[in-house]
């Protein structure tokens, strides 16, 4: 079955059009100036809930509208995961501390476009071993980034990833992977951060998806807290996470959320 809005894949996998690729840019765009707009405002003493505060604010004034906010009952425009949490970390009061590592993600709508993506900040001064961590975490996107181009398999993508990842003696987190998106939040394939080269469905121009490993210092195992959200390695070891949006065109890829100031890495300044 075809449509106006291009077709899906034997897996379920939309196909979108040329056309479509501009509003994936902007909505991207303003995902991504939006985490390059928030670095002033982390630092020791910093409360994750004023961080997503602002961000609220930062999402209405570009017109755009929070993906996050009312899906699936979660009532704030970003999650913050400080340390040993993994991903889906809830705004609080609570103070970041001297040398706390943050990953913030952020998915806005615009023109009915989702831009999802997240990065890592660091308050004050960062230990080298999590700066190791945050590099090798920064680099294994981008292996699998790499791996983004028609034909390629998705496995290609998961065993670029894990196996840049553990040859760093780290481990990829399997409990969370990246996901289809576009004009919904969270559509097939799922995007697994580990694999076997080959394996998996095909890429073919005009997939939209989401890459964003999370990667631990220790173990890879996860347990998901009593809020339902909070996702903590079991072993509570460091981990960090990048995620980005991105396309496949007829000769790779194309990035939808990569920083506009090219500040992208809590090593700048
Ligand atoms: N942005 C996250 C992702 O990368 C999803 C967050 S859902 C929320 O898919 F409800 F926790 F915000
Ligand atoms: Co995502
Ligand atoms: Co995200």
């Amino acid at each position: 079955m075809t449509s106006a809005r291009g077709r899906l894949t034997k897996d379920g996998i939309r196909i979108y059009q040329l056309g479509d690729f501009a509003g994936m840019a902007e909505a991207g765009r303003i995902a991504a100036v939006i985490l390059d707009d928030i670095i002033p405002h982390i630092f020791v003493g910093q409360t994750t809930a004023e961080i997503d505060r602002i961000i609220t604010e930062m999402v209405t004034a570009h017109g755009a509208k929070s993906a996050t906010i009312g899906y699936k009952g979660y009532m704030h425009a970003s999650c913050i995961s400080v340390n040993h949490v993994v991903c889906h970390g809830i705004p609080s009061d609570k103070k970041i501390k001297d040398g706390d590592i943050l990953n913030i993600d952020v998915t806005v709508i615009i023109d009915g476009w989702f831009g999802d993506t997240s990065r890592m900040y660091v308050a004050g001064k960062l230990a080298r071993k999590s700066e190791r961590l945050i590099e090798v975490t920064h680099e294994a996107l981008f292996k699998g980034i790499e791996a983004v181009k028609p034909g390629n398999t998705f496995g290609d993508i998961g065993h670029a990833i894990q196996s840049f990842v553990e040859g760093h003696r780290m481990s990829v987190v399997k409990d969370f992977c990246g996901h289809g998106l576009g004009q919904v939040f969270h559509a097939p394939p799922n995007v697994l951060h580990y694999g076997r080269a080959g394996t998996g469905p095909v890429l073919e121009e005009g997939m939209f998806f989401t890459i964003e490993p999370m990667v631990n210092l220790g173990r890879s195992e996860t347990k998901v807290l009593a809020d339902d959200w909070t996702a903590v390695t079991r072993d509570k070891s460091l981990s960090a996470q990048f995620e980005h949006s991105v396309g496949v065109t007829a000769t790779g890829v194309e990035i939808f959320t990569l920083s506009p100031n090219n500040v992208f890495h809590p090593t700048y300044g």
